[in-house]
């Protein structure tokens, strides 16, 4: 078999010779070496052999994971109901977005619930996190802490201390002395989380590893982290509001693409209880080019507000500009706009943007997109009271999407009362809601503006 020894620092697949183009994700310049994560088959790192392993079947009954409960709801449920013992955690996010003030406060709310928890800053002074706490009004918690970069003592102190949680922030700066590259190179930043990963399922401690993600791909993201631990969360917001998501893109002990919804205030991070009102609560008097979809994030329906703006372009190549949303869909809602409904974008530049700092995955967010974009074109606002959600097909036709009923009931109770959604029986009746069924995306075009 060809020895792997490159590795993609942006998809983390294997090369074994270095490329100038990682043929996986086709990124350029990604490859790097990636330096012995092991000491190679049958021998462990003091040069002996392992020992035999417990085989076992599949019928022997489980125990439900001990969890913990941080008491902060927006937390615990993107956790899947509580932080789970023996596990690994990948906590990542733009630098500055807030994840050192979230786990801090989080350490707290563990330590106040009987955990012994350890804080292990490698990029902060034990005076700046302490300054932090003070700012937080943590200061009494009986929260851990070290400012500390070398991984072998940094074990050796857990071994003796027997902690039930570990933060380590953050797993760029970790250093792995067996490993001769850099501290953030892939590879030290590879070995940091398998060693960290390996103690976290050895102990039985919990483990959340802080890792900074950068948009060039310079310093070695935590992509390649992602595929050793149990739970991936990322902290995403923009810098200049102050709304946070935390959101699971991967979760072996709950439901990924849960959201928790905080706010960064002036005394850190405070948890939303109702995100849908948040996110439509800068919606001034209805503009034309502004519609509400009526979201699902994870289990709950989040009601958020797509605004977009259609001008006529300066440039040759119109721009496409998109905040929160997927560009690739917006192409494509483009294209069946002017095919199957006659509405040409050619010429015209086009922004779109959810607002609130909110961003959108789902494909139910097609008809809201093309019912934004046409009310701006055509200048015309849409019914105020109006929620929109539906599946955009290439033919024009609309496709119905998941958990209708709780979106509308989202609608109902944040004060909507009608939806423009694809037609399901069983949706006629939720009180105070009218719905306006729509099969193809033509129709809802002259139903709304008029025929053209
Ligand atoms: P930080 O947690 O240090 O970010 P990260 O660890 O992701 O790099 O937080 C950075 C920002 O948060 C910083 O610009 C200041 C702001 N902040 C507040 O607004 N309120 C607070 O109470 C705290 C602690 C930070
Ligand atoms: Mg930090």
């Amino acid at each position: 078999m060809a020895k792997v020894t490159f590795t993609c620092s942006k998809c983390g697949a294997s090369h074994s010779k270095w490329a100038g183009q990682c043929d996986s994700c086709m990124e350029w310049n990604t490859l790097v070496d990636q330096g012995p994560l092991s000491a190679g088959p049958g021998k462990t790192l003091g040069g002996k052999r392992g020992r035999t392993i417990t085989l076992t079947d599949l019928a022997t009954v489980e125990e439900p994971p001990a969890r913990t409960i941080a008491g902060v709801a927006e937390l615990d449920r993107v956790l899947g109901g509580g932080l789970v013992k023996a596990s690994a955690l990948l906590v990542g996010g733009d630098p500055g977005i807030g994840k050192s003030t979230l786990l801090l406060q989080a350490a707290a709310r563990f330590a106040r619930n009987g955990l012994k928890v350890i804080y292990i800053s490698g990029e902060e002074a034990t005076a700046q996190v302490r300054m932090r706490a003070q700012r937080l009004g943590l200061s009494e918690s009986p929260v851990i802490l070290a400012a500390e970069t070398n991984l072998r003592d940094i074990l050796t102190t857990l071994d003796a201390e027997k902690p039930d949680l570990v933060i380590i922030d953050s797993i760029q700066t970790m250093w792995a002395d067996h490993i001769e590259a850099a501290p953030g190179s892939v590879s030290q930043v590879r070995s940091s989380a398998h060693e960290l990963t390996g103690y976290a399922k050895r102990k039985g401690v919990a483990v959340i590893m802080v890792g900074h993600v950068t948009k060039d791909g310079q310093i070695a993201g935590p992509r390649v982290v992602e595929h050793m631990v149990d739970t991936v969360l990322y902290f995403e917001g923009e810098r200049n509001h102050q709304f946070r998501l935390l959101r699971a893109v991967k979760n072996r002990f709950g439901p990924a693409d849960e959201i928790g919804v905080f706010e960064m205030t002036g005394k850190g991070l405070v948890e939303v209880k109702n995100p849908s009102a948040l996110f439509l609560s800068e919606r001034g008097k209805t503009t034309p080019g502004s519609a509400v979809f009526a979201g699902i994030e994870g289990t709950r329906p989040v009601l958020c507000e797509f605004q977009a703006l259609v001008a006529p372009s300066p440039h040759g190549q119109a721009r496409r500009s998109v905040v929160g949303w997927d560009g690739q869909r917006l192409a494509m809602i483009l294209a069946v706009l002017e095919a199957r409904c006659g509405i040409p974008f050619t010429g015209l530049d086009v922004y779109l943007n959810v607002a609130g700092g909110m961003r959108v995955t789902e494909p139910a967010a097609d008809l809201a997109v093309a019912a934004a974009l046409i009310s701006a074109r055509e200048d015309t606002p849409l019914p105020r009271d109006a929620v929109i959600f539906g599946e955009i097909s290439l033919s024009g036709a609309l496709r119905p999407v998941s958990q209708a009923e709780n979106r509308l009931k989202e609608a109902q109770k944040l004060g909507f009362c009608q939806a423009l959604a694809p037609a399901a029986k069983k949706l006629e009746n939720i009180a105070g809601m009218t719905l306006r069924p729509i099969d193809d995306l033509a129709q809802f075009v002259e139903d709304l503006f008029g025929s053209r």
